[in-house]
């Protein structure tokens, strides 16, 4: 029997679920909206509509939700909508929850079992604009369509039939410059496979390369980096098995036995062409980017050296060590020329922990010198108890060491980055930087901005939203100017 809201140990205080879509015209703003800040924040974000099967599930199992911050003349527009998954549809038939433990469709209830494959996905883990198209992702299936304006769910979305793995990453790559897409599916033959099918589309949304590669064993392959000519994609001890999951066990556990391997496949290279690089337990589960220079690649990422999620539970029954879950930022530099099978690692900005890692994604497969990151300020003052300590946003140079930070006041817990180039061809991370924050004080939501030329001066607004809107996991800047070509 599912405990209710008020009994759900995870589902109190920040993560008190907002069972309701919104929408609320012309928020309150504290400050001054920037003129030239034009477009809409999406956020995709895990709520739950009914609680969860099990009171140990992970949060990323909860329902999908996409909110739409519109900001045009100084003034912003608020709009929520729960994804119409066909999980989040049967849920609300059946008026109760139906599906069980995170990605193991065997702990479903009866009624459930084997009834959608791939398709008893959330959507809730990134949302993006791309070939025209607002697509909701989530790893374990293929995208869903959103309407951009309305937030209503369209369907699944396979590229017209081009994408043919049954599942599709929350962080496809898309080049800077030429608009291309670097997507994969992993688990690409069937649920705890170890197969990863990697896509190229071009920027029109037409799927133009089809690779699939076996990984050294089955591992969440959460995220991955492109450089001007590589692909790399991280394998590391997150992982899964038929076995666990005819157990009845949450998707992931985590193995602190296996060792750490990096993928590097030219973009332009055939399957074979992948060399796997080896290297000592971490998680790298979200990158900033990477770029190569004569065949020297490097790879900037936010790590942990071990577990970063206490809901996967180590597969040996060891506790969670919370150590080795503080997330840092990282290089890694893997030189192709060498037949050493080894990275070089090594720490950056390690007094600044965040694990929400992103860049200027004008650079992305480019040369690019910030990084961009929501972080716990560790040294300022703040209050409370049980609240988030993610306090300020930063821009990271990676050239010099240096870091400019917006602290956002203790009474804020804020969410990932998102970051708005201030022209089309501004300067790489020149513009206004944002995340949608909990204000512990009157437990609601806040959209907090700030502009990268006075980080330090603080928020320049805050969109004060009359409640606590719902917990994001990932978003993205869509300039107005991004619609409209
Ligand atoms: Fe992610």
């Amino acid at each position: 029997m599912a405990l209710s809201y008020a009994e759900h140990p995870a589902l109190q205080g920040d993560f008190e679920p907002s069972r309701f879509n919104a929408s609320v015209f012309d928020c309150e703003v504290v400050g001054e909206i920037p003129a030239g800040l034009d477009g809409t924040f999406y956020r995709a974000c895990a709520e739950w509509f009914y609680p969860p099967k099990f009171p140990d599930d992970s949060p990323f199992a909860a329902d999908g939700m996409v909110t739409a911050l519109r900001i045009a003349d100084g003034c912003c527009d608020f709009t929520s909508r729960f994804i119409e998954t066909p999980r989040y549809l049967a849920n609300r038939e059946a008026r109760r929850q139906l599906f069980g433990y995170y990605r193991n469709p065997f702990t479903h209830e009866p009624e459930m079992q084997g009834k959608f494959n791939n398709l008893d996905t959330a959507s809730n883990t990134n949302v993006i604009w791309f070939a025209g198209r607002l697509l909701a992702l989530k790893e374990d299936a293929l995208p869903m369509e959103m309407d951009p304006d309305t937030l209503e769910t369209k369907g699944f979305f396979d590229f017209g039939g081009g994408y043919k793995a049954p599942t599709f990453t929350a962080h496809p790559k898309v080049d800077g410059r030429t608009g291309e897409m670097i997507t994969y599916g992993y688990e690409a033959e069937g649920l705890a496979s170890n197969a990863i099918w990697i896509y190229t589309v071009d920027a029109d949304g037409t799927v133009t390369s089809e690779r699939r590669i076996a990984a050294p064993y089955l591992s969440m392959v959460h995220d991955i980096a492109i450089s001007q000519n590589y692909i790399m994609i991280p394998v590391y001890g997150m992982v899964s098995s038929m076995e666990r999951l005819r157990e009845g066990k949450v998707h992931w556990g985590w193995d602190t036995t296996v060792p750490s391997h990096i993928g590097v496949l030219p973009r332009n290279g055939d399957a074979s062409d992948i060399r796997w690089f080896d290297g000592p337990q971490m998680a790298m589960v979200h990158t900033f980017a990477a770029t190569d220079r004569d065949g020297v690649i490097t790879l900037d990422a936010a790590v942990s050296d071990g577990n970063p999620f206490p809901f996967f539970p180590d597969v040996h029954g060891k506790p969670f060590d919370p150590a080795a879950a503080r997330t840092t930022v990282r290089r890694y530099t893997i030189d192709m020329n060498s037949r050493d099978a080894g990275w070089r690692e090594e720490p950056r900005f390690q007094d600044k922990p965040g694990a929400l890692s992103r860049i200027d994604d004008r650079f992305m497969g480019h040369d690019f010198r910030y990084g961009l990151m929501s972080f716990s300020d560790e040294f300022q003052a703040f209050t409370g108890t049980g609240r988030r300590p993610t306090n300020s946003l930063g821009r990271f140079d990676f050239a010099t060491g240096e870091v400019e930070t917006m602290f956002a006041g203790p009474e804020f817990g804020l969410q990932e980055i998102a970051f708005a180039p201030r022209s089309p061809d501004a300067a790489e991370a020149d513009g206004w930087v944002m995340a949608l924050a909990t204000n512990y004080e009157t437990m609601k939501s806040e959209l907090v901005i700030g502009d990268t030329a006075d980080l330090a001066a603080g928020p320049v607004a805050r969109v004060r939203l009359p409640f606590k809107a719902p917990q994001q996991i990932h978003g993205n800047w869509v300039p107005a100017w991004s619609r409209n070509t």
